[in-house]
Parts: structure tokens; C-alpha cells; sequence
């Protein structure tokens, strides 16, 4: 990696006003990844947002890369310390799901957007977002928690052929290039939002709202876990966050898994 680029971080103030967030968030050309950098760096206040235009070493899920070419993606992530006794870790994967949703029909109103279970937003059924969820121990009761996102904004259609033909971006969909801070913006307030309602509330209004947004919940799905793919209903997420199967041999969990809808047959007369 180019150090240089990487220490060159801009520190931008927010345009509104935060209850969680820190209202500066820091902005670099170029970095490994935005998780990586929050996860190593203990001189940042809890809530502070990093972002890059380059990742040389985005994380993805499932020990994934996660690539994107320079100011084509929003890229950034929050840092947070936490009491996980009260909040497990998966609520911050489902509260930046639900905040990214509505921060992107703020800029696109009446899009078909949905969340899709572990950690995706899909646009027209679609992967328009990848939300990846890090933490590490500071002391028996507190934790370093980072959220990454990462939101396709500028890709051409083009971009979106053969092993990523599952994905878009918000360009492919709207046909026109979209600056990215009008998509960050919202999405951090959402964000913002989203983290005083798990501080005052707990985390399950914000279940309550995924639950709301995932369309695949109460369908056919098929789960890939890696090893085998196992077709049931998407009946639930169980207390943990896991996603609960239910299949012609009973209930299974899944906490890492690829989901897919099945199209359901039509039934024959
Ligand atoms: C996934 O869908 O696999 C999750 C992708 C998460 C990507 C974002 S981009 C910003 C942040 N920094 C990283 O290295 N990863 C996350």
C-alpha cells in the first residue's frame, strides 16, 4: 500500500447535527480497509466514521475480498465501543441494514429496496450493499465494535456481468451518476438514527424493522452454507440472530450461510 495516500486523511464535519456519531468523520484517498484501520486504531473517538475512496485490502464476508475501483463505492465504516451484554453483535450487522435502506430511499424514493439476511441490501433484487461487522475485546465489559459498508453508487451496468451479475449499483439502476456524499449524508443519519434507538430501546424495534424489510422471510429459500444447500421456509431468526430453516427434516440454523429465494412452482390442477 501506498503509505503516503493513506496518511493523507481529510476530516470533513457532518451537515447534521449527531447524537451518536462523532461529528467528524475522517475522509483518506487511500487505505487497506476502513474495518481493518478502526479495528487497529485506539485514538478515535467512539462513532467515528472513516471513509476511503480506495481500499487496497477490502474485507469482505466469509474472508472474501471486497473490491472496488477508486470513488466508484461508498467505502466506510463506525467505530463504536460497546457493552455487548446489551446488545449482541449481530443487532449492528440488522441496524445498518435497516439504516441503509432508509437512507437510500431517502435519495431514491419508492425503489423496490429490501435487506437481505446475513448483512446485504438488494435494489430490485439486487446486491446494492455488503455490511461487514468486526469487533475485538478491549476489557470484560467493553468492546471495539466497527461497522463497514460498502455501497455500489457509481458502477456503470456494464460492470455488473458474469460472477457479478447478482450485484448493481445505484447508477445501473437509475441511469444517471449520483454524487457519493448525497448518499452518505442519509445514510449516516439514518445511522445516527438507528443507534439512538438501540441505545434507548434495545435492539428489538430494529429487528422488528428488518424483519419488515426482508423479503425473503416466510419464503422458500435455498441456504448455501459452504458445505451443502439445503432448501426449507425462511421461517425466523432465532434469538441470536441465526436464520431459521425449516425444512422436510425440521428446524436447522444457519449463522453462515448464502441465501437465495427458490421461485416457487405453480401448483397443478
Ligand atoms: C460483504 O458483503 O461481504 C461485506 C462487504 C463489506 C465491505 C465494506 S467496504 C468498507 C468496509 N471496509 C472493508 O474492508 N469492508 C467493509
Amino acid at each position: 500500500m501506498d503509505r503516503s495516500k493513506q496518511k493523507s486523511a481529510q476530516i470533513r464535519t457532518l451537515p447534521f447535527e449527531t447524537r451518536i456519531l462523532h461529528p467528524q468523520m475522517l475522509h483518506f484517498a487511500q487505505i487497506d480497509s476502513t474495518n481493518s484501520y478502526l479495528l487497529r486504531q485506539h485514538v478515535h473517538p467512539p462513532g467515528t466514521v472513516v471513509m476511503a475512496d480506495y481500499q487496497t485490502h477490502g474485507k469482505g464476508r466469509l474472508g472474501r475480498s471486497w473490491l472496488s475501483k477508486e470513488s466508484e463505492s461508498l467505502l466506510f465504516s463506525i467505530y463504536l465501543t460497546e457493552n455487548l451484554h446489551h446488545y449482541p453483535l449481530y443487532a449492528f450487522t440488522f441496524l445498518a441494514a435497516v439504516a441503509v435502506h432508509d437512507g437510500l430511499l431517502h435519495c431514491i424514493p419508492n425503489s423496490a429496496l429490501e435487506v437481505k439476511w446475513p448483512n446485504d441490501v438488494l435494489l430490485n433484487g439486487k446486491k446494492v450493499c455488503g455490511i461487514l461487522v468486526q469487533s475485538r475485546m478491549l476489557s470484560a465489559n467493553e468492546t471495539r465494535v466497527v461497522i463497514g459498508i460498502g455501497i455500489n453508487i457509481n458502477q456503470p451496468a456494464s460492470f455488473f456481468q458474469n460472477d457479478l451479475r447478482f450485484g448493481t449499483s445505484l447508477f445501473a439502476y437509475r441511469g444517471e451518476p449520483l454524487e457519493r456524499r448525497a448518499v452518505l449524508d442519509p445514510v449516516l443519519q439514518a445511522i445516527d438514527r438507528q443507534l439512538l434507538v438501540l441505545r434507548e430501546q434495545g435492539a428489538a424495534p430494529i429487528l422488528e424493522k428488518w424483519k419488515r424489510y426482508c423479503h425473503s422471510l416466510g419464503k422458500s429459500v435455498a441456504v448455501d452454507d459452504g458445505q451443502q444447500i439445503q432448501r426449507g421456509i425462511f421461517l425466523g431468526l432465532a434469538p441470536d440472530g441465526g436464520l431459521i430453516l425449516q425444512t422436510a427434516n425440521g428446524k436447522n440454523i444457519f449463522y453462515a450461510a448464502d441465501v437465495s429465494l427458490v421461485k416457487e412452482e405453480p401448483e397443478c390442477s
